[in-house]
């Protein structure tokens, strides 16, 4: 039995919850080795975000851009999900509904095999044509020399990404947005909570009635607005509170430890 002491509210509602709703960021792949963005050790810490990961630093330099993307792509290539996100794939044999809502391009919770997964900020794995939309295989691409181009328009190939000032995908925002309004339990876990719209689905979520609980090491803007914060890892986390919900649905009358346990 783990000794990590839950808020009593989030057992009450994991007992007969639906649907529980996931909310990452790049906490959530950390303990992976995927570098967060930011913080002291965060990638925009060495990298300027205008020269790396928006549309005029790609039409200024598709080079420099593509090389990162590729550079980030292969590091990813080479690392496996965490406990994190194990737990969370074990959660949907627990609650009828788990929908992860991530804000994260590092295809982690699809590999770790999360049925339901909504990408606000695209895919690394995936690529597309900026003059005719496209999609494009990343392996053909990741050819060292140069930025590959489109074989039916000749247009520049771009990661499938979102940069800062674009739209998000529209379709996985109306589907984050009806899992938010559905949702029993809204965790949110690893970010900083300050990229918007993203970081607005655990309110739209806790607007709705759910429960919304952050998880991360260090309290932030998304933890002050939560009902409940637990601080630490979410490799810890996450393995603790799937620990109390199958314990909760083994024995559903059971929310308080019982003496000795
Ligand atoms: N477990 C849980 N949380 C962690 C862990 C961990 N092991 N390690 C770090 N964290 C927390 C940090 O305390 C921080 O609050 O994860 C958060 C990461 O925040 P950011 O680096 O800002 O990442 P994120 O919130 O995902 O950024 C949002 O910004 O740069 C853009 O498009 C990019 O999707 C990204 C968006």
């Amino acid at each position: 039995m783990n000794s990590r002491e839950l808020p009593r509210r989030l057992l009450d509602r994991l007992a007969t919850a639906h649907s529980v709703l996931v909310f990452t960021g790049a906490g959530m792949s950390a303990e992976s080795g995927v570098p967060t963005f930011r913080g002291a050790e965060g990638i925009w810490s060495t990298f300027k975000p205008e020269e790396l990961a928006t549309m005029n630093a790609f039409l200024r330099n598709p080079q420099l851009v593509w090389e990162w993307y590729a550079h980030r792509r292969t590091i990813i290539a080479t690392i496996q999900p965490n406990a994190g996100h194990r737990a969370v794939v074990a959660m949907e044999k627990l609650v009828p509904h788990v929908v992860i809502v991530t804000q994260n391009i590092d295809n982690l919770h699809r590999r770790a095999g999360s049925t339901t997964v909504y990408e606000l900020h695209g895919n690394i794995e995936r690529n597309y044509c900026v003059k005719c939309g496209s999609p494009h295989q990343p392996d053909a691409e990741t050819a060292p020399v140069g930025v590959p181009r489109c074989a039916s328009c000749g247009g520049l190939i771009r990661p499938d990404v979102v940069w800062f000032g674009e739209m998000l995908p529209e379709d996985e925002w109306n589907a984050a947005v009806r899992a938010a309004n559905g949702a029993d339990v809204c965790l949110s876990v690893g970010t900083s909570g300050v990229v918007y719209p993203a970081a607005s689905i655990p309110s739209i979520a806790r607007r709705a009635g759910a429960l919304h609980v952050d998880v991360n090491p260090e309290p932030g803007p998304l933890s002050e607005a939560a009902d409940e914060f637990i601080r630490g890892l979410a490799g810890e986390v996450l393995p603790d509170i799937v620990g109390r919900l199958e314990e909760l649905r083994s024995r559903p009358n059971i929310t308080e430890p019982e003496k000795g346990l």
